[in-house]
């Protein structure tokens, strides 16, 4: 099973909030394979926050380095690649992201989502409006391309790690 999981990266995506850097820091230490944190990596190269960036060239240059990353992975394997919460909008990022591994999403209910990031202060999409009406609203815009963009769907809604990391092992 574990094996298995080698010959591929897994990308984990979803919305902000769905578990995508907790799940995939168990899987790093369940499966002793590497993690990319793209939002991390972003940041790491910039040698700025997410927020900054977002400030300063706005989201469309974000959303650049997204892409010029995944180029970059396609080279790579064995890899968790926990994608940032807009990774899988653009169609592009699809493509590439469907020639790079397996893509996982994660869901989660809105007031779910609203708990677990209530106190960041690094999510520029929601530094304004932070409160479950707006999360449901972009939530339920961005839906139908999670949906498009996924190969494997998990629910995380109320769920332990282990139990969900389970679920996707034995789906992936
Ligand atoms: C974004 C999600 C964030 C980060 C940026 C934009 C989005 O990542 O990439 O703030 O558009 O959903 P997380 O999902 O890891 O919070």
């Amino acid at each position: 099973r574990v094996q298995s999981l080698f010959s591929c990266n897994i990308l984990l995506v979803g919305f902000m909030g769905t578990g995508k850097s907790t799940i995939s820091s168990y899987l790093v230490k369940a499966l002793g394979v590497e993690e990319i944190d793209t939002d991390r990596l972003i940041e790491q190269r910039e040698g700025r926050s997410i927020a900054n960036i977002f400030e300063t060239d706005g989201e469309a240059y974000f959303r650049r380095c997204e892409t010029q990353l995944l180029v970059e992975l396609q080279k790579r394997k064995n890899l968790i690649i926990s994608c940032g919460g807009g990774m899988a909008l653009q169609d592009e990022n699809v493509r590439l992201m469907k020639e790079t591994g397996k893509i996982v999403l994660l869901t989660a209910r809105p007031e779910t989502i609203y708990e677990r990031v209530k106190d960041s202060r690094d999510r520029p999409l929601l530094n304004h409006n932070m409160n479950v009406e707006f999360i449901a609203g972009l939530l339920e815009k961005r839906r139908p391309k999670y949906l498009k963009a996924a190969d494997i769907i998990i629910d995380t809604d109320g769920r332990d790690v282990s139990d969900i990391c389970e679920e996707l092992i034995e789906k992936v």
